[in-house]
């Protein structure tokens, strides 16, 4: 039987399915009750492209956190992300209505309604409507207009919309495990909730979730989200130059790179070169395999993809923009030395986001690539306070009533 303050999170990722399930009853904190977590299946750069077999892959996942938890899953906040993904500020203003001019609730509503109806057709669904600014009689700056007077509210937001087609394949794979989708959460927005300070967010920070498949990017100003992107690249290039350049199986290079990449110097000198030992990776050939090597492929691609992530900053004072930095995270920002080699691209302060600690935060879960399934089992857990009266001020997010009805009318897309 399901447990009306039970939140649920699901993290289909490149590389592995992540599903938390936790009880969000106290209101400032949440205990997990279970986790699950499956290698993935049937997804390219974070895109859904055989539900059928993506959704084993969930259900495995999903299967496991239900037993560690002893509940079943009925509803879950979901993660999304892929090429496919579009973000854009957008501006719109209506007139505050009311006789005595003070801004209302039901104004609120209207000027994000308006922001609401931009640029989407049948191939593209809106996910997220995020309030970042109002302006009221050109009073810039105000973070909750409620209350105050004035004649015209202009409201900024950061609006994200998706492809229909990524969107209904992603569905259907859970919606065929007959878990409802409560919400869909853009990941990198997910992944920041669970990794940055708000500290960070007001003075300015570039958040890259950097996963299997994809760079999931976030730059937060002024307490708000202010660019989001996701970029095509990720671990699976690193293994994927690791086995061409020394000529060995994708899944042994898989496995020297996470035992033994690093972006550290390598102690040893050219009479005593550091060497992995082929058999404890499963190369018996006897072939030799250089630490040196190793680290030399994961330095050329970690480095481009900095210069990558470099691109997404507007200008060139962009150390304006996030003087609180880079916060790496994702299962590549494991890799010993990123933050260092990070820091010489970028000059701004660098360091590795671990999820926040949690009230009975799984151990396992103290890992960067656990970043986007806490994410959203924040997301959730505020969602569910607000829907119990104790709205969390300063949050602003606001979904789209839209997407409800979406993921509703997707139930009849799906057959179950
Ligand atoms: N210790 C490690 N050293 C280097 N790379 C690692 C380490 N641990 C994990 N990785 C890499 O991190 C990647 C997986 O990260 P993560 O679990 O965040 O991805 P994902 O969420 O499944 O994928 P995506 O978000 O791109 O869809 C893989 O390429 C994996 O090889
Ligand atoms: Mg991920």
């Amino acid at each position: 039987m399901g447990k009306k303050s039970v939140v649920s999170a699901i993290d289909v990722g490149t590389s592995k399915v992540a599903a938390i399930m936790a009880d969000a009853g106290d209101e400032n904190s949440f205990q997990i009750l279970g986790v699950g977590v499956a290698p993935s299946k049937g997804l390219r750069k974070g895109v859904v492209v055989n539900p059928d077999e993506a959704r084993e892959a969930v259900r495995e996942a999903v299967r496991k956190a239900e037993h560690a938890a002893g509940i079943k899953m009925e509803t879950a906040y979901v993660g999304i992300t892929g090429r496919h993904i579009n973000s854009v500020n957008t501006k719109s203003a209506v007139a505050v209505t009311r006789g005595d001019r003070v801004v209302s609730p039901g104004d609120l509503k209207r000027v994000l309604e308006s922001a609401r109806t931009v640029s989407t057709n049948a191939e593209r669904k809106l996910l997220h409507v995020i309030p970042r600014t109002y302006t009221l009689d050109g009073q810039e700056g105000v973070k909750n207009p409620i209350g105050m007077n004035g004649f015209r509210l202009d409201v900024e937001t950061h609006v994200v919309t998706a492809a229909t087609s990524s969107v209904q394949n992603l569905l259907k794979c859970i919606r065929g495990l007959g878990v409802d989708v409560e919400d869909l959460v853009l990941e990198p927005i997910a992944s920041s909730e669970a990794v940055l300070r708000p500290d960070e967010k007001e003075a300015g920070v570039l958040m890259a979730d950097i996963g299997g498949g994809t760079t999931d990017i976030a730059i937060f100003k002024e307490g708000s989200i202010w660019h989001t992107a996701v970029l095509p690249v990720g671990g699976y290039q690193l293994t994927r130059d690791i086995a061409i350049g020394l000529g060995i199986p994708f899944e042994i290079a898989e496995e020297i790179k996470r035992k033994y990449g690093t972006l550290l110097e390598i102690p040893g000198d050219k009479e005593n070169v550091a060497k992995i030992d082929g058999a404890s990776v499963g190369l018996d050939n006897g072939q030799e395999i250089l630490n040196q090597d190793v680290n030399d492929i994961v330095r050329a691609r970690i480095d481009e993809m900095m210069r990558m992530l470099l691109l997404e900053l507007p200008h060139a004072d962009y150390a304006s923009l996030i003087p609180a930095g880079i916060v790496l995270t994702g299962g590549v920002a494991n890799l010993p030395g990123i933050d260092s080699v990070a820091a010489d691209v970028f000059r701004l302060p660098v360091r590795v986001g671990i999820p926040k600690d949690v009230y009975g935060l799984a151990d396992i879960l103290y890992d960067p690539a656990y970043s986007t399934a806490v994410g959203l089992l924040i997301w959730g857990a505020r969602r569910y306070s607000e829907e119990e009266g104790t709205p969390d001020e300063g949050v602003g997010v606001v979904m789209g009533k839209g997407l409800r009805r979406f993921v509703n009318k997707a139930k009849h897309w799906v057959n179950l």
